[in-house]
């Protein structure tokens, strides 16, 4: 993940996907099967996680939605750099993708980590995570999928228990705090090097729709 130059736009480019309606999954992974599993992650930053992951579980297909193109062209060239072909990244806003622009009932797991806190009250109203953006999440997934949150911001994540203890037909769970870590990037994303770095304690939960 320490590869900063960024490669050109024809070379990123089939991993790139326009801001559309995701109907035809099919299309965008044409080496992988459409019965692969379809895990989605908003925010993903410099693409630690996805990337991991996609090496880690070559049959599934990842989807990745990032506001900041400079973060997304980063992600993209890491996983050009490695000649991975199960991960397809988006520019734009997760809240609108996942309100308008994805089926529903399509998607096993969408990973939310380390949102931006927003620590200002008057700036709340801007945080990722909101009761509709929950609702939204709830409905593109399959049943029995999955969100998988983590923060290092203590009222980030009471903030979204909160929000939890209003949904119905959903079971949560608490993951293993943290691992040992082998080597200077074995952490699940670049938020979460960081914050373990200085020390700080990760909050997570993992939710499972039910039906
Ligand atoms: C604190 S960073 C965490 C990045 C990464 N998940 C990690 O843990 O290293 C939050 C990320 O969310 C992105 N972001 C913020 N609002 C977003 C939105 N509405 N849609 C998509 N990405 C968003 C930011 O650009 C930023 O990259």
């Amino acid at each position: 993940m320490r590869n900063r130059t960024k490669l050109p736009l024809e070379a990123l480019g089939p991993v790139l996907l326009p801001m559309q309606p995701v109907g035809i999954l099919a299309s965008i992974y044409p080496d992988i099967s459409t019965d692969a599993p379809l895990e989605l992650e908003v925010g993903f930053g410099k693409g630690l996680h996805l990337v991991n992951a996609a090496l880690q579980n070559p049959s599934s297909r990842y989807l990745g939605i990032e506001i900041e193109r400079k973060y997304v062209f980063f992600a993209a060239t890491s996983v050009v750099n490695r000649g991975i072909k199960n991960v397809r990244l988006i520019a734009g806003d997760a809240s609108l993708f996942m309100a308008t622009h994805i089926p529903k009932g399509v998607v096993d797991v969408v990973h939310i980590y380390f949102p931006d806190p927003w620590w200002k009250k008057r700036h709340h109203k801007r945080r990722l995570v909101t009761q509709g953006f929950l609702e939204n999440v709830l409905l593109v997934l399959k049943p029995e999928g999955m969100i998988r949150f983590a923060t290092d911001v203590e009222a980030y994540y009471q903030m979204t228990e909160e929000l939890l203890s209003q949904l119905s037909g959903v079971v949560r769970s608490n993951p293993e705090s943290t691992s040992s870590v082998a080597h200077d990037m074995d952490y699940l994303t670049h938020f979460e090097r960081k914050a373990r770095l200085k020390g700080k304690p990760i909050f997570r939960w993992d939710l499972k729709k039910l039906v």
